[in-house]
């Protein structure tokens, strides 16, 4: 089976500001990530802010260009395809912001936001559109007397209902949701998560799913991606990851993870010592500065990425620690 989505070696830079004492003026936010997505999958990508997630996700859902590697869709690459396809391409790919405050348009009605991107690509007349934004928001679990209501009328845990109600009135394959979760309640959180799985199970989707927080993907997620300053560090089926994390940097996530049921206590720092500066990343592993296990040689080596017990792992040592 052709995967719905699938990256290959996908590269982003950037550059930096450059300021009198910054030494290298390139960030290199996304550094070699590959991986397949197929239907009625979810992929979640985990990393602390910086790692790159959302420059991964701005690739996935063509909004932003690689600078290296190849993002295919349906077997097809997306980079040679001209501007129509490009846009039919995208239209399959939609995306679910972290912020349910910023991302809805606060002058609009709910029936507004859902039936503009089936007014955008002509789809139906205005009673078809309004009928079928009356059906989304009814499998969203929202009630479609809320139609002439407007965002701020509703609570975080439903605007982000309705974002994701959105997300689908183009009937997208993939959804790419960015900290979906994030900004809610924990205890508001579980119920967007089970909605998205209903979804899921209904309408076959994939998810490419983002989250800084192992704990919220360990309900959601197939397959595990962890990055660590825009470099894959582990990546496993999600059972593999949690039962044996073989990844140093995976390992302190884990340990750092509440159980969902403790999650009301105040977090702990997930990983001791500071995340290095994405300008000036060390030569070797970019985990040495923090890594219990660090090695001379792994101040001075890279460690491929490759398969070990069944994931695949950047670490020398994957396997022996931990
Ligand atoms: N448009 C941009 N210009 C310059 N640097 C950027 C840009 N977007 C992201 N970055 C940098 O790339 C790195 C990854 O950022 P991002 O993808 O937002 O990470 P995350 O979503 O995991 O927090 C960060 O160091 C960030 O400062
Ligand atoms: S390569 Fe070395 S520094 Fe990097 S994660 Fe493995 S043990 Fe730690
Ligand atoms: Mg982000």
């Amino acid at each position: 089976m052709t995967a719905l989505m699938e990256a290959r070696d996908l590269r982003r830079q950037y550059k930096a500001a450059s300021g009198l004492f910054v030494p290298h003026g390139l960030v290199r936010a996304v550094d070699g990530v590959s991986f397949t997505l197929a239907a009625g999958r979810t992929l979640a990508v985990v990393g602390e802010s910086g790692s790159g997630k959302s420059t991964l996700a701005r690739m996935a859902t063509l909004m932003e260009p690689p600078s290296a590697g190849e993002l295919l869709l349906d077997g097809a690459p997306t980079a040679g395809a001209n501007a129509a396809a490009r846009r039919r391409m995208g239209l399959g790919v939609q995306m679910v912001f972290q912020n349910p405050y910023g991302s809805l348009n606060p002058r609009k009605t709910v029936g507004a936001i859902l039936t503009e991107p089936l007014t955008i690509n002509r789809r139906g007349n205005r009673a078809a559109r309004a009928a079928a934004a009356r059906a989304m928001m009814a499998k969203v679990g929202l009630r479609e007397d809320q139609f002439g209501r407007y965002p701020h009328m509703f609570s975080g845990g439903q605007r982000q209902r309705i974002a994701i109600a959105r997300a689908l009135m183009l009937r997208p394959r993939i959804v790419v949701a960015d900290e979906p979760v994030s900004a809610l309640d924990v205890s508001i959180q579980a119920q967007v998560l089970n909605l998205m799985m209903d979804l899921q199970d209904e309408l076959g989707l994939a998810y490419l799913f983002i989250s800084h927080d192992l704990s919220v993907v360990r309900h959601i997620a197939h397959d595990v991606l962890v990055l660590y300053l825009g470099r894959p560090a582990e990546q496993a089926p999600k059972e593999s990851l949690f039962a044996r994390p073989l990844h140093p940097y995976t390992q302190a996530l884990l340990a750092a993870t509440p159980s969902v049921e403790a999650r009301h206590r105040p977090p702990r720092a997930a990983v001791k010592g500071e995340l290095p500066s994405p300008l000036n990343p060390p030569p070797g592993c970019a985990f040495v500065t923090r890594c219990p296990h660090a090695t001379a040689r792994c101040a001075e080596q890279r460690p491929d990425l490759r398969p070990v017990e069944g994931h695949l792992v950047a670490c020398h040592y994957a396997g022996e620690v931990g």
